[in-house]
Order: structure tokens, then C-alpha cells, then sequence
């Protein structure tokens, strides 16, 4: 996937069922690592032992398709 997502535009993800978009919005949401390549979320990789709830909360809103509590 390559794509540019603007500021202050809403972008859908399309496609049909089964195509990687949950995969892909999990990933974004450091919910999910990706098994290749890099997480960079305001400039800053996504590393192991970072604290991933805080940046989640500071970059990442969620609404969930099913009920789901997370960190
Ligand atoms: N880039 C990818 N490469 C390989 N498998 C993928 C990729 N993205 C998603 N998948 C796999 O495809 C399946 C369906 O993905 P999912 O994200 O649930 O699709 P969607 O939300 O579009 O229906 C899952 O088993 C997921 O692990
Ligand atoms: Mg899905």
C-alpha cells in the first residue's frame, strides 16, 4: 500500500472484504506489528519497547466495529 493521507480530509479505505484493510488500520494503530518494514508516527519509528498505549492516545483514535476494550 502507498497513499497520502492529508490533514484535515477524511480518507476512506476501500476495498473488497479480505483485502488488508483492519490489517492495515490495526498496524496504524500499533495494534498489530507488520512481519516487514516500519511504523513511523510523527517523524519517530515505532520501536520495540516503546510505550504503545501513550503514543495510541496521543495519535490514534479508534472506533471499533466490534466492542473491543484496549490499553
Ligand atoms: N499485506 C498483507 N499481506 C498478507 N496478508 C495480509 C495482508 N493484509 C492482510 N492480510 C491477511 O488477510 C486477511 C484479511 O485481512 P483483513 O485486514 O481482515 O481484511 P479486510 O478488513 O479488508 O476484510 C487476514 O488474515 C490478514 O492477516
Ligand atoms: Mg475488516
Amino acid at each position: 500500500v502507498s497513499m497520502d493521507i492529508c490533514p484535515h480530509k477524511i480518507t476512506a479505505i476501500c476495498g473488497p472484504s479480505g483485502c488488508g484493510k483492519s490489517t492495515l488500520l490495526h498496524m496504524l494503530g500499533l495494534l498489530m506489528k507488520p512481519d516487514e518494514g516500519k511504523i513511523i508516527i510523527n517523524g519517530q519509528e515505532v520501536k520495540e519497547g516503546k510505550d504503545l498505549p501513550a503514543i495510541r492516545n496521543e495519535s490514534f483514535g479508534y472506533i471499533f466495529q466490534e466492542y473491543a476494550l484496549m490499553e
